[in-house]
């Protein structure tokens, strides 16, 4: 309705001066004709200037004077000759008249009050006010500065500024608009009509949609920054793909004695079917025995009966030192000897209960060094190195004790947002029992430290619920959101 009032009206005239002016006299609300006005502008079918219009209108107090008459001379008109009381005038015309009525009839010298009568002192008075503000209310101009002046003053009129168009043809003017075609289709093609089409022009200032890429975890995130640190250091990842594990591998072969309280079903997953692993390398596998029961390699051993059915059990590896374990011995197989640096980083699982920082599954971070005659020296500078690419440089180290290390040490570090030291990891230099029975050389050692992914990783991205970071509760908007995240990168 406003678009065909204004693609009719410049059909005939050239131009529509003030829009403003043009939606009061077609009936049409501005604002309408308004955003008619854009989207005809925005298909260059009209033209369009910005004028910004000044004029003055009524305030409520001045529509009612300019209906009924100033106070002063609704005042001055109330007086009788024989004069009145102000009591008595304010019973005819209210307060609020008398009290701004008398005010000005005073100050035109129009009344006087002797003895508390008020009387009129002149026989006519024109209301001026009422005129002026009648012409205004007309869109009439009042020529006189000081009575615009004035009236502003007695806040009867206010300024208000208005945003008004002209409105010419533009270059693609029709009386009537075609709609724009906005995709050309096989239809268009088929039919032929394309060619009287009218296409809709690219905006190539509209807003693109969000691109839609696939977005990392933070675990994968940091996992990635650690998996980067690892291999700038020389360091080789292990495969870590298999979660089912015989204990021969995660336990066993670690030195861990068959009546450890970490391998009972309270801390471990066993599996149902398949129960037991199929095999094992058996000359290894007696050599492990033998060790546990009897010792070997300058040690006594523990001293009991070491079953064959209780290291077969398969479980869900509680450790990723299970595949370090495997790729130890595999690497004993190799002669002539060769050194290694290892890493993993990978799912292990315990028969926890959940809490607020404990799952019954987290990553392990791994890594280790095999060669000839590393010593405990060697491992404090590789964790130096290692956790100050991590961006934790301030450490310290505890005695700690693990069946597999000796000495073993807690890594922990200074936290400056939590101003306290924080226990980061764990390390140590694999027992002789361990590595002799795999079959590498008297002089080799190993030294080996690991983590969890997802401490450094809540530290990091300011996480302090581990459900928030891992399974069915993560918050997909977290994930597209986060920053790609830095560690100190060297
Ligand atoms: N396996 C140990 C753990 O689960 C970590 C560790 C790895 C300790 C290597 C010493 C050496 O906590």
């Amino acid at each position: 309705m406003a678009e065909k009032a204004i693609l009719e009206f410049l059909k005939e005239e050239d131009e529509i001066p003030d829009s403003q002016v043009f939606a009061a006299s077609v009936g049409i609300d501005h604002t309408d004709l308004e955003n008619v006005i854009k989207s005809l502008r925005g298909f260059e079918i009209i033209e369009s200037l910005d004028i910004k219009k000044e004029s003055f209108v009524l305030t409520d107090e001045g529509k009612s004077y300019a209906a009924d008459g100033s106070p002063e001379v609704q005042f001055f008109l109330a007086v009788p000759p024989e004069g009145i009381t102000r009591d008595d005038l304010k019973k005819k015309l209210g307060d609020n008249i008398v009290n701004i009525g008398l005010n000005w009839a005073m100050k035109n010298k129009w009344v006087e009050i002797k003895k508390q009568l008020v009387f009129r002192k002149v026989e006519n008075v024109e209301d001026k006010v009422k005129d002026q503000l009648k012409k205004i209310e007309d869109g009439e101009v009042v020529d006189k500065k000081e009575d615009i002046d004035a009236l502003k003053k007695r806040k009867l009129i206010t300024l208000q500024t208005w945003k008004a168009y002209a409105l010419r043809k533009g270059p693609k003017y029709a009386p009537e608009r075609k709609k724009a075609a906005t995709d050309l289709t096989r239809e268009h093609l088929q039919r032929g009509d394309w060619k009287d089409l009218e296409f809709k022009e690219y905006n190539l200032c509209a807003q693109g949609q969000p691109i839609q890429v696939g977005y990392l975890q933070p675990l994968l995130e940091v996992r990635e920054e650690i998996q980067n640190i690892f291999l700038q250091m020389g360091f080789e990842e292990m495969p870590t793909n298999n979660f089912v594990e015989s204990s021969f591998w995660n336990f066993d072969a670690l030195f861990q004695p068959q009546q450890h309280p970490a391998r009972d079903s309270h801390d471990t997953f066993f599996l149902k079917v398949p129960a037991a692993t199929r095999q094992l390398p058996e000359d290894y596998v007696v050599r492990v025995k033998r060790v546990h029961e009897s010792g070997g390699y300058g040690s006594k051993g523990y001293g009991y009966d070491w079953k064959r059915e209780e290291a077969d059990k398969n479980l869900l590896r509680t450790h990723t030192t299970a595949v370090s374990t495997r790729m130890l011995y595999m690497l004993a197989q190799q002669k002539p000897f060769r050194p290694k640096r290892y890493f993993s980083i990978d799912r292990v699982f315990r028969n926890e209960a959940v809490d607020r920082t404990h799952l019954a599954e987290f990553h392990q971070i791994e890594g280790l060094i095999c060669d000839h005659g590393l010593t405990l020296a060697d491992l404090l500078g590789v964790l130096e190195d290692f956790f100050t690419r991590l961006g934790m440089s301030k450490l310290r180290f505890k005695p700690a004790y693990n069946p597999y290390t000796e000495p073993s040490m807690e890594v922990f570090s200074y936290h400056e947002g939590l101003k306290k030291w924080v226990e980061v990891g764990n390390s140590g230099m694999f027992r002789p029992e361990m590595l002799l029975p795999m079959g590498l050389p008297q002089d080799v050692n190993v030294i080996a430290w690991g983590l969890s992914l997802e401490r450094p990783t809540m530290i990091l991205y300011g996480i302090d619920n581990i459900r928030d970071l891992f399974g069915p509760k993560v918050d997909f908007n977290l994930i597209k959101n986060n920053p790609i995240c830095r560690l100190g990168l060297l």
